[in-house]
């Protein structure tokens, strides 16, 4: 069995399934989220099969083979997203005492059937069996996410789908999307229309290494770029909710803002001007400034927008890399600081995360920060999101607060992963390579047991600033997306990365069928 993630327990037995045109698809079509994830694997497997699979009714008729999809709300210990597997000549069942587990059991068959299912192209000399076994499988960690960059380069939209479709057949559940940045501002926001207007656009300086681009010049067009309208978004959270992905926005403050500053230079502590960077921004000294009352009406006018259109509980507001240098010298932040008995920049740091943390928990929902976020004093409800090293995911977990686990060390996607000069133009000079990832634990050993509750899971982050296309993110996600699910998803014992290895290499030939840029494995 070749299932990535590996699943918690397996056992074959002999005999074999065969979906072919005839079999059912049988569900309580009472429950809706049933029947629409019968509906999802009635049209995932209708180009390779070139079957039209029948939907029915638990209580009506149905064939002597069939697919059943059944809730068991007595069955606690799957969770919200375990489920049972089973295999007989005859049928398929899969039980789940919620929906999310029933779809991650038809992922689980979909990786049964042969790797010709993953084709957008009619199969006819295929026989679709699958061995006779019974699963039971529940995932470690709540919180198995994947970032995406789409700022230092801007995908489509139909990427961004494919892209949840690759995290979906992973089984994992959050798509962290970093919509804002020095080099673009990538999300409509109808009352502050230049942020799209002019920050979604930068001087197109490709073929120059990202760190020597110089700035926008006077008469230089600004055409390089792109964003997402609000339609877009609100098609690509329902396309995710469909594959039971939740979609996390970061909008980021005080810094990486720079694409926003030009449209609104209002908001800093300088007034500008500004372009949109053209690739490397390093120091991120322009920053808003919170200093001023209308820098935070107009961050929360943005958040109310962003938090009408995304129905998950978090808000992603970065928090990362801010340079206080102009903090220092503006009048209005150090007038701020007096006001407020804020002692030095750090807790004017503090301060602003505190006071946007106040805003997004009064519209019901919970903020997420980088670790920097710990600066000053943590936010009384924040997430951290732990990304230099562990150390602040300990701290934040000894606070008792949650924490998601990116370190750059097991997490960073950006990094190189075979030999410098075989492989293309990466992060730094900074390596990664699979085995290392599947190594990822997201529990430190040094938290007790009532601390490791904290961790809530972990993320994989895709910076592109050497990512000019999507092929290229394709590149550099996978195979060490692989590896990530299933550091996530499997318990400890059960993994052992020749064993992955192995099941990688037919992993490998399902993308290749769903033509998948990926990095071929070692030999
Ligand atoms: C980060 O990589 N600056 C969060
Ligand atoms: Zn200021």
């Amino acid at each position: 069995m070749n299932i990535i993630p590996k699943p918690t327990n397996t056992k074959k037995s002999a005999g074999d399934f065969i979906i072919n045109e005839k079999t059912f698809l049988v569900v309580d079509s009472k429950n809706f989220r049933l029947f629409e994830i019968a509906k999802y694997f009635k049209e995932y497997i209708k180009a390779p099969t070139g079957f039209e699979l029948n939907v029915v009714d638990k209580n009506g008729y149905r064939n002597e083979s069939y697919v059943e999809l059944n809730i068991d709300e007595n069955n606690v210990s799957l969770g919200s997203e375990g489920y049972l597997f089973s295999v007989t000549a005859k049928v398929i069942n899969i039980t789940a005492f919620a929906p999310a587990g029933i779809f991650y059991g038809i992922q689980t068959l979909l990786q049964l059937l042969p790797v010709q299912i993953f084709s957008n192209k009619v199969r006819s000399d295929i026989t679709w069996s699958l061995q006779c076994v019974e699963i039971k499988d529940v995932p470690k960690y709540s919180w198995r996410g994947m970032h995406l960059d789409v700022c230092r380069h801007f995908y489509s939209k139909n990427f961004i789908k494919r892209y949840i479709d690759l995290l979906a057949m992973h089984k994992m559940n959050v798509f962290h999307w970093h919509l804002t940045e020095d080099q673009g501002w990538r999300i409509e926001i109808k009352k502050y229309p230049k942020l799209t207007e002019v920050g979604a656009w930068r001087v197109d300086r490709s073929g120059i290494t990202w760190n020597e681009r110089s700035t926008q010049q006077s008469g230089e067009v600004a055409g390089y770029g792109g964003y997402y309208t609000q339609k877009d978004v609100k098609d690509i959270i329902d396309y995710a909710a469909e594959r039971y992905v939740t979609v996390i926005p970061e909008i980021e403050l005080p810094g990486h803002a720079l694409a926003a500053l030009a449209a609104y230079p209002e908001y800093s502590c300088t007034g500008g001007p500004f372009h949109v960077a053209t690739g490397g921004y390093w120091p991120i000294t322009d920053v808003y400034c919170p200093g001023n009352e209308n820098t935070f009406s107009f961050l929360e006018d943005i958040l109310t927008e962003v938090m009408n259109l995304f129905p998950g509980k978090y808000i992603h507001i970065g928090g990362d890399e801010v340079h206080k240098s102009n903090w220092e010298k503006c009048p209005k932040c150090q007038k701020r600081m007096v006001a407020e008995g804020l002692n030095g920049e750090k807790e004017l740091q503090s301060y602003f995360i505190k006071r946007i943390e106040k805003f997004i928990l009064a519209k019901g929902k919970k903020l997420i920060g980088w670790d920097e976020i710990l600066e000053g004093g943590l936010a009384p409800e924040a997430t951290v999101m732990s990304w230099r090293g562990i150390q602040g995911g300990v701290e934040a977990a000894k606070q008792k607060h949650d924490v998601i686990m990116t370190p750059t060390d097991h997490c960073y996607f950006d990094y190189y992963q075979g030999h410098l000069i075989e492989e293309p133009e990466a992060f730094s000079e900074s390596y990664l390579p699979i085995e290392k990832v599947y190594d990822f634990d997201p529990t430190p050993t040094e938290l007790s047991k009532e601390e490791s509750k904290h961790i809530l899971g972990g993320q994989g982050n895709v910076w592109t600033e050497y990512m000019p296309t999507s092929e290229q993110v394709e590149y550099m996600s996978l195979p060490r997306m692989s590896a990530l699910a299933e550091a996530v998803w499997s318990s400890n014992d059960e993994r052992n990365f020749s064993e992955f290895r192995k099941r990688m290499e037919t992993h490998c030939l399902r993308l290749d069928e769903m033509n998948i840029n990926y990095r071929k494995l070692d030999k």
